[in-house]
This record gives C-alpha cells, sequence and structure tokens, in this order.
C-alpha cells in the first residue's frame, strides 16, 4: 500500500532519492520521476511494465525552465504554451543531452508539459528537476483520474501519492508538435482542437495505428477494460442483458439494468462528460458483467478526444 496524501516536502524528498511518486493533475494521475536521473526514470518502465518504445512527458512549472533543457522552441509551439500553459497541453521539443535517451525511447524531441495543478505546481517549482510523467496506470488500462485509482493499481510499487483531488479534465493532454513543417496534434485530448486552431489556425491530425511503435502515443488499442466493449450501435439484445453494462452519454438505456449504468454528462456536457471517462469505464469493468456496451458522444470540442478514447477502448 502507498500513503495517500497532501505532503509537497515528503514528495519532494522521495523524489530527490531517485523514488517514484503519484502526482496529480488536471488531466490524469502521472507517475512521476526525476527526469535528469535516468535510473529514476527506469524505474517508472517498470513499475507500469511499459514498453520502453514508448516516451514519456516531462512536466515542469514554467516556459524558462522548459528552455533550460530543450534546443529552442518554434514560434507556434511557444505562442500556444503562452496561451494554454499551465494546462491540458505537451509540445514536442528538440531535446538537450540532460534528458535521457530514455525518456524520449531514442528520439530527438521531447514532449513537455506545465500541468494546472496548484499542488503539482508548487511540488515542481521546489525541485531543481522536471519530473518525467506518464499515466499511473499499468501500460494499456484505463488511466487514473483520482489517487484511489493510482492507489488500487499502482500502490504495491510506490510509497507515496500525492493528493490532489479528482483531476478536473478527465482526459491526458493533447499532444502537438511540427511533421514536416506543418503543426501536427499526435494525440488528441483535454485541449480541443478547435481552441489551438483559433490560436494557430489550421492543424494536421495524425491517425493511431496498432503496429508501429514509432509512432509512439498512438498504438490503437489502449485505454482498455479488461471486459468485452462493443459500440452501442453493433448491439444485438439476443444475450443475457444482466451481464451487460452501459457507459452512456446522457441517458440511460431502458433494457438494461440501472445499477449497470454510467451517465457521462445528464445535462450533455462534453466537459462534464470528459471528467466522468475514465471513472465511467472503471466503474462498468468491475461490475459482475461480460460486456460493456459503449455510445459515441457528439464529435466537437472534447467530444473528438472522447471518442478517440471509446473508440482505443473498443479496438483489439
Ligand atoms: O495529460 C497527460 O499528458 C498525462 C499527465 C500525467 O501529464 N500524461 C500522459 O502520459 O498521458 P502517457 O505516458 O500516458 O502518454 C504520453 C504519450 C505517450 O503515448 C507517448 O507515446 C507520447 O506521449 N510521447 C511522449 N514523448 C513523446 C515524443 N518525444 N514524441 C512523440 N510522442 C511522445
Ligand atoms: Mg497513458
Amino acid at each position: 500500500m502507498a500513503e495517500i496524501g497532501k505532503d509537497i516536502v515528503k514528495a519532494k524528498a522521495l523524489l530527490e532519492a531517485g523514488e517514484l511518486v503519484g502526482l496529480p493533475t488536471e488531466t490524469v494521475y502521472g507517475l512521476a520521476a526525476n527526469a535528469f536521473n535516468p535510473e529514476a526514470v527506469a524505474k517508472i518502465f517498470e513499475a507500469k511494465n511499459r514498453p520502453s518504445f514508448d516516451p514519456l512527458i516531462v512536466h515542469t512549472d514554467s516556459i524558462e525552465k522548459v528552455k533550460t533543457f530543450v534546443k529552442y522552441i518554434p514560434l507556434d509551439l511557444e505562442v500556444l504554451l503562452n496561451q494554454f500553459s499551465p494546462g491540458p497541453i505537451t509540445v514536442l521539443l528538440p531535446k538537450e543531452a540532460i534528458i535521457s535517451d530514455l525518456v524520449t525511447s531514442g528520439l530527438e524531441r521531447v514532449a513537455v508539459r506545465i500541468p494546472n495543478h496548484p499542488l503539482s505546481l508548487a511540488l515542481l517549482k521546489s525541485l531543481d528537476f522536471p519530473l518525467a510523467a506518464p499515466s499511473a496506470n499499468p501500460f494499456g488500462y484505463i488511466s487514473p483520474t483520482s489517487a484511489q485509482h493510482v492507489e488500487n493499481q499502482l500502490g504495491e510499487r510506490i510509497q507515496y501519492i500525492l493528493d490532489g483531488g479528482e483531476c478536473q479534465v478527465g482526459l491526458e493532454s493533447t499532444i502537438i508538435g511540427f511533421e514536416n513543417d506543418k503543426l501536427t496534434v499526435y494525440r488528441k485530448g483535454g485541449l480541443s482542437i478547435e481552441s489551438i486552431q483559433e490560436v494557430v489556425g489550421r492543424v494536421n491530425l495524425k491517425e493511431h495505428s496498432s503496429s508501429n511503435p514509432a509512432a509512439p502515443g498512438m498504438l490503437k488499442s489502449h485505454y482498455a477494460p479488461k471486459k468485452k466493449v462493443i459500440f452501442k450501435s453493433d448491439f444485438v439484445e439476443d444475450i443475457n442483458l444482466n451481464k451487460v453494462g452501459y457507459l452512456g452519454f446522457c441517458e440511460t438505456m431502458p433494457s438494461i439494468p440501472e445499477k449497470n449504468q454510467f451517465i457521462l454528462s445528464p445535462k450533455k456536457d462534453l466537459n462534464e462528460a470528459a471528467q466522468n471517462l475514465f471513472k465511467g469505464l472503471r466503474f462498468l469493468d468491475q461490475l459482475d458483467i461480460e460486456t460493456v456496451l459503449i455510445e459515441l458522444v457528439p464529435e466537437e470540442g472534447l467530444g473528438t478526444a472522447i471518442n478517440d478514447r471509446l473508440k482505443r477502448a473498443a479496438a483489439k
């Protein structure tokens, strides 16, 4: 069992000693280690069972600090950082040597983000190194949006989880960088594409694949519950409905037992739906059912990122 608390000094001491700490952010909880210490970073891959070809995001608390470990920040990415950080955006920047190949899986660019959470910002401010942190879930499983989620899955492997309450955004950060001189979104996330395009104009979208680990973060099957997941539109009601659960956007499904249903936002608010998404998937995954039925949400704002996660949860 890990200790859960709000003690920044304790978290700092553990991180300085090269240990892992569960870290709250506005998107999802992270599993953090000193990004300048490869031995500490290696512990992240081990604790998560994460393949070493999947690189980590580096977190810090200011753009000035970012500049100490990247070669430069392309203008449009600096504009986006200024506009949306701290917040749910991650930018890909050319790394300096102090960021080890372990962090970036050998890539030339490092993913950087300034999370918008008061506890984590205070912690990052007190440290003289940034924090490498993936989402604090076993590789391929649903991301955690509370300290308890982290404890449930990684509690045996870490000593301390900083408790920052429930995550306000609930979806991982949007990842953006340049590809062939075009701004390209590599992962849809907690900052909508519309918000980005309002500031920098049209951006490209990178589709994910199941087979190309050279395009990290884009594995098709991810965020996967252990139960069988199918779309509402593919559902035929010829199976035992008592063994079916439902994750819906705003309304329940009359044919399925009420206790097996989780509605993301009765008032049809996509931000609220995002906040509840991983909690809902976890809730359904622990029920005594065999199949989880999911409904896609409207494809606008955070809806595109929610649908991305739902499709990946359903992918085999
Ligand atoms: O909101 C978030 O981004 C959360 C919180 C904890 O900050 N973190 C998170 O980390 O979602 P993780 O490791 O679960 O997802 C990071 C994604 C991975 O899919 C990884 O492949 C991609 O970012 N990534 C990291 N570094 C990269 C790089 N240098 N180039 C391309 N993709 C990268
Ligand atoms: Mg993750």
